[in-house]
């Protein structure tokens, strides 16, 4: 059974992961409209992924006797800089919800609720992927730079990483 504090802590990630989902979705739309065809697809796929964070903790909520809480969502911005942009933007997002996660992790230990711990590992080393791989994403954009041809196919690139398969963790 979860206790009333952690039950509020994790509502608390459930509507971060849903924040993070729509945040994606916004700029995977905006990529589109730019005709960064495999950028957007890259981020579509990330923002069904971030669904899929908050769809594991609400069911994880429910199962262990709380009430996960649908959270109401603000509107994410419609326009980006660019798409160093996005993926700096998004790094500092990751980033932020990494120390929320760690946050929660802290709160169960403290609270000796070993169970959510236990639950909580696989966000753990979901944001190490994440944020690896938004760094990985930035260098090759620094390296890029104006270089229009070396932005194809880096657009080409996550059109790949997009086409392969959301790990259900
Ligand atoms: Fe659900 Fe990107 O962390």
């Amino acid at each position: 059974m979860l206790s009333k504090k952690i039950e509020k802590a994790l509502n608390g990630q459930i509507e971060t992961e849903a924040m993070s989902s729509q945040f994606y979705l916004a700029m995977a739309s905006w990529a589109e409209t730019e005709g960064l065809n495999g950028t957007a697809a890259f981020l579509y796929r990330h923002s069904d992924e971030e669904r899929m964070h908050m769809l594991k903790l609400v069911r994880f909520v429910n199962e262990r006797g709380g009430k996960a809480l649908i959270p109401a969502l603000g509107q994410p911005p419609r326009t980006f800089k660019g798409i160093t942009d996005i993926f700096q933007t998004l790094l500092s997002h990751e980033t932020k919800v990494t120390g929320e996660i760690n946050k929660l992790v802290d709160i169960c230990l403290r609270d000796k609720d070993y169970t959510t711990h236990n639950f909580l590992q696989w966000y753990v080393s979901e944001q190490i992927e994440e944020e690896a791989l938004a760094r990985t994403l930035i260098d090759k954009l620094n390296l890029i730079g104006n270089d229009k041809g070396g932005l194809y196919l880096f657009d080409r690139d996550l059109e790949g990483l997009a086409a392969t398969p959301i790990e259900q963790g």
